[in-house]
């Protein structure tokens, strides 16, 4: 990672910080509806999704909204020790879910279950900036691109994000992991991640 990527990522994630709330959430929603608006998602029976921090892309409503009709939702519980993610299946928003490794609201290993992550079939993920190829880069810590590439090749990828965060080409290492669909409150962008063109 090049000295140019790290400014681009926090350049990025000052702009996203700097977005009020009222704006996140309605941003949010919108997001959110495009995203249910997906023949991907309503097919997806395990979705994986991460419990949204600070200013990403609120993902709240939508775990709540997934509980209450009784679909699956699974969520990640980092392993700080041993750099990787697990799944957890939640049942209820306010029992199954505690603040764990960097505040950001995690599964209680006591009421959730540990899932496999072979029985993932979707996985919506954040990240800091990402490009019109879908590629993407996260925070720094390479968790979702160890998860993605060595626990859930099977899954479908889903990138959400502030179209502020969508630059027209980022550079990406070998270990870093592109989506297969993006969506942000303008657009929905489709890739093909092995041959990295847009369909
Ligand atoms: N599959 C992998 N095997 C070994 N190391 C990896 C793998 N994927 C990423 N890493 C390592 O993790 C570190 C952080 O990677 P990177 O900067 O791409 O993280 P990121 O994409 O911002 O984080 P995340 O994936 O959690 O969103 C790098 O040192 C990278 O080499
Ligand atoms: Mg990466």
């Amino acid at each position: 990672m090049s000295f140019s990527d790290y400014y681009s990522r926090g350049q990025i994630l000052s702009k996203r910080d700097c977005l009020s709330q009222s704006t996140v959430n309605c941003l949010s929603k919108i997001i959110t509806d495009n995203l249910k608006g997906l023949e991907e998602y309503h097919a997806s029976r395990i979705l994986f999704i991460y419990v949204s921090f600070r200013s990403e892309v609120d993902t709240h409503q939508l775990i709540k909204e997934r509980l209450n009709s009784g679909l699956e939702v699974a969520v990640p519980k980092t392993d700080v020790v041993n750099r990787r993610l697990e799944a957890f299946l939640l049942k209820d928003w306010g029992k199954d879910l505690r603040p764990g490794a960097y505040g950001i609201l995690e599964p209680d290993t006591e009421t959730a279950s540990l899932i496999q992550p072979s029985q993932i079939d979707t996985i919506v993920i954040p990240g800091s900036v990402f490009d019109r190829q879908c590629g993407r880069q996260g925070y720094g810590g390479g968790y979702f691109d160890r998860f993605l590439s060595i626990e859930t090749p099977q899954a479908l990828r889903i990138g959400l994000a502030f179209s502020l965060q969508v630059l027209p080409e980022i550079s990406m290492e070998k270990h870093d992991q592109r989506m297969d669909i993006i969506v942000t409150e303008r657009e929905t962008l489709r890739c093909n991640r092995n041959t990295n063109i847009v369909k």
